[in-house]
């Protein structure tokens, strides 16, 4: 006989959305939700921003130290060898159907890569491979996407400015090239967010790294996670005018209807990522002539911290990230993935961590069904 559901009920704690359970112990990021701070391996996201690169910080979450000269040359160019990727994934980008979600298109050709990975590489080689071919992946799909054929990655370009080289057939101006690397640093890494978590159930599993990076471009996908910058520049594209923020701002809180972009788990102030953003998105749209639409988040970000901000509810990194890839020549659809291509880097060095100390996932749910039914055969039924 199972215990009565009261007695259930007093044992358990039902935690919806695991709000502050903690999984693990880590010394990869720290957030100081109250405070808007955020470190990785203890270093201030603000330093990291200014004085460091997407590749320097990789390292730094995968290896818990800041490279010397040394390290970083050779670690760049390991990276920057293993960007080309296998035939058939430039193949199947080719013949699938153009309009496909191209998170979608991520989660598939990050399969196949692992399909075809036969290596006994370690996790850490298996991880520099996704970090360095996955922006080859969406690149090569937005071109074909557009009717352009794919532009090969060039080696002796840094990551960031390799990626738009490979996006628009350019060499990216210095302006460009630090945006992008600033907003590759900012999504690299988020503690336990929902996305790190799917990986993290994947590997404690003891499956392959593949597989849990999969799990987390599956995650990344919804609106409420990584799919909130496009969300948030379609409202801007929407709005139009910074004129006619102030009416639809008010008309869509009146309707209860969430702004994307705004509030956060953890954050209860500013989310630091998007202060630094705004002012990345200040510049860039200065350079790219298309300073209305920061106006107009400028404007939305007055309004609602007015109307939500004694609720915590601020910017978050997601606010300011969909006009700065939008700025850089990405379309809306492609925004999940720029920041899978960064937050790889993230999971892989959170699921490395965990497998030091591997525990198998397996939580509970609290059951209030009934028990002890009758089995009533199908004829009886009505
Ligand atoms: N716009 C308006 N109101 C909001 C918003 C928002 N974006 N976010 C939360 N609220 C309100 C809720 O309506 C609720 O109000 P109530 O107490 O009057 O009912 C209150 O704030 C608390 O909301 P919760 O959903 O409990 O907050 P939670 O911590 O679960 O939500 C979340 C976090 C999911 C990110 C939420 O703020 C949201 O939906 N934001 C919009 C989507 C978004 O920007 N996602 C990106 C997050 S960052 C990232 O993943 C990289």
């Amino acid at each position: 006989m199972l215990p009565s559901r009261d007695y259930v009920r007093v044992l358990d704690v039902l935690r919806k959305g695991l709000e502050d359970i903690a999984v693990k112990e880590t010394s990869i990021t720290y957030i100081d939700g109250k405070m808007g701070r955020l470190f990785y391996r203890g270093y201030s996201i603000f330093d990291l921003a200014e004085l460091s690169s997407f590749e320097e910080v990789s390292f730094l979450l995968w290896k818990n130290k800041l490279p010397n000269i040394r390290e970083l040359e050779t670690f760049k160019k390991t990276m920057a060898e293993q960007r080309e990727v296998p035939g058939q994934i430039l193949e199947y980008l080719a013949k699938i159907d153009p309009s496909s979600n191209p998170m979608d298109v991520l989660r598939t050709t990050v399969s196949m890569m692992g399909t075809a990975d036969r290596s006994d590489s370690d996790n850490f080689e298996k991880s520099i491979r996704l970090t360095s071919k996955i922006p080859t992946i969406i690149t090569s799909f937005h071109r074909i996407r557009a009717g352009l054929s794919p532009v090969q990655p060039d080696s002796s370009l840094t990551h960031a400015s390799n990626f738009l080289y490979m996006l628009t057939g350019q060499k990216p101006s210095e302006v460009e090239e630090k945006t992008m690397d600033v907003v590759l640093i900012l999504h690299a890494d988020h503690e336990m967010n929902a996305s790190t978590f799917a990986c993290l159930v994947i590997a404690s599993t003891l499956s392959d790294i593949y597989s849990s990076v999969i799990g987390g471009i599956s995650a990344l996908k919804g609106p409420l996670h990584g799919a909130a910058n496009s969300e948030a520049l379609k409202m801007f594209l929407e709005i139009g005018s910074p004129d006619n923020v102030e009416e639809y701002v008010y008309k869509r809180l009146s309707r209860k209807e969430r702004l994307m972009g705004f509030g956060h788990r953890i954050y209860k102030t500013y989310d630091p990522r998007a202060l630094i953003l705004r002012s990345y998105a200040d510049k860039i749209t200065s350079v790219k002539g298309n300073r209305n639409l920061y106006e107009i988040a400028r404007k939305i970000e007055e309004i609602a911290v007015r109307s939500l901000g004694q609720k915590g509810i601020y910017p978050n990194v997601d606010f300011y990230s969909g006009l700065v890839f939008y700025s850089l020549g990405f379309s809306p659809e492609f925004f999940p993935t720029v920041f899978a291509s960064s937050r790889v880097v993230g999971w892989t060095a959170q699921v490395m961590e965990y497998l030091n100390d591997n525990r198998l996932i397996r939580p509970k749910a609290i059951y209030v069904g009934d028990i002890e039914k009758s089995y009533v055969p199908i004829e009886d039924r009505s």
